[in-house]
């Protein structure tokens, strides 16, 4: 049977992907960032995961004000880098999983979530950052991807409680599922980050710092946050953190944290990262 194996999360700040692409890694600024991700890279060369559910946020790039899915979930053969303005970002092609990314949406609907099923989308730095942070630069990525794209770009945007609620669907779904595979979940996005207003830049370390803690230590009161506290404490575009609870509800109870990195700033965000093993 297939088995959630590992839940990761990360910020996926987009001058991440920049710095990068443009061979600017090993700056002075952004070499602290880079090797924050050391740990992870060495870890997921042993765990060799098959596949990674990987929750994000499409930031205007597949989607559009035209039609805004709440949680969707990316069944094609594979996904490309999307242009975001500057040419899509000189990153493999994202390889997909269509049966259990099929698998997973019948179960979650099933299971009473009411997912988007999403058949062609290019995939922009909410998926690419991410796997460039823990895989560098490799010729094909190591692993098959099955995007999650989650709404948190226009309100309303799910509850965190949903969110913690959709990870433990995927969970059921993975772990019925037939063959023998590796399973990885990412959630991404966050931490403290205003991009606009009188509050732009804005971070609020005691709050990111309270979240990685709280991640494991008590997660019924992450799962409980309104929206407006997220907003309020971290900035406007912090919401993106609920999507990191749809990583924690997959990982049942009491996980354990593996490796924590946290960093400001980077490109005037609060940049977390935690590595977790399930618990039962
Ligand atoms: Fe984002």
């Amino acid at each position: 049977m297939a088995r959630i194996t590992a839940g990761l999360t990360t910020s996926h700040v987009p001058a991440i992907g920049a710095a990068l692409d443009l061979g600017k890694s090993t700056s002075e600024y952004w070499q602290p960032v880079f090797s924050g991700y050391d740990w992870a890279k060495r870890w997921i060369a042993e765990e060799k995961p098959d596949v990674i559910v990987l929750v994000y946020n499409d930031h205007a790039s597949a989607f559009s004000l035209e039609i805004i899915t709440t949680f969707a979930i990316g069944c094609a053969e594979s996904f490309a880098p999307a242009d975001e303005g500057f040419g899509p970002r000189p990153v493999p092609v994202v390889q997909g999983h269509p049966d259990l990314a099929w698998h997973i949406a019948q179960s979650t609907i099933l299971d009473e979530f009411d997912m988007t099923i999403v058949n062609k989308m290019d995939v922009d730095h909410g998926l690419t950052v991410p796997l460039s942070l823990v895989f560098g630069q490799p010729e094909a990525w190591p692993a098959r991807v099955i995007p999650v794209p989650v709404n948190v770009v226009q309100y309303p945007p799910p509850t965190g409680n949903r969110c913690w609620e959709l990870g433990e669907a995927i969970r059921r779904a993975v772990e019925s599922y037939e063959e023998d595979l590796n399973v990885q979940i990412w959630g991404t996005g966050g931490m403290s980050h205003q991009l606009q207003g009188p509050r732009a830049g804005l971070i609020n370390r005691e709050f990111d710092i309270s979240f990685l803690d709280r991640l494991t230590s008590d997660p019924e009161a992450l799962r409980r946050m309104p929206h407006i506290e997220y907003v309020r404490e971290a900035g406007s575009e912090a919401i993106e953190l609920v999507m990191w609870l749809i990583m924690r509800g997959a990982m049942g109870d009491n996980p354990k944290e593996l490796h924590r990195f946290y960093h400001v700033p980077a490109s005037n965000t609060a940049l977390g990262h935690i590595v977790m093993e399930p618990g039962r």
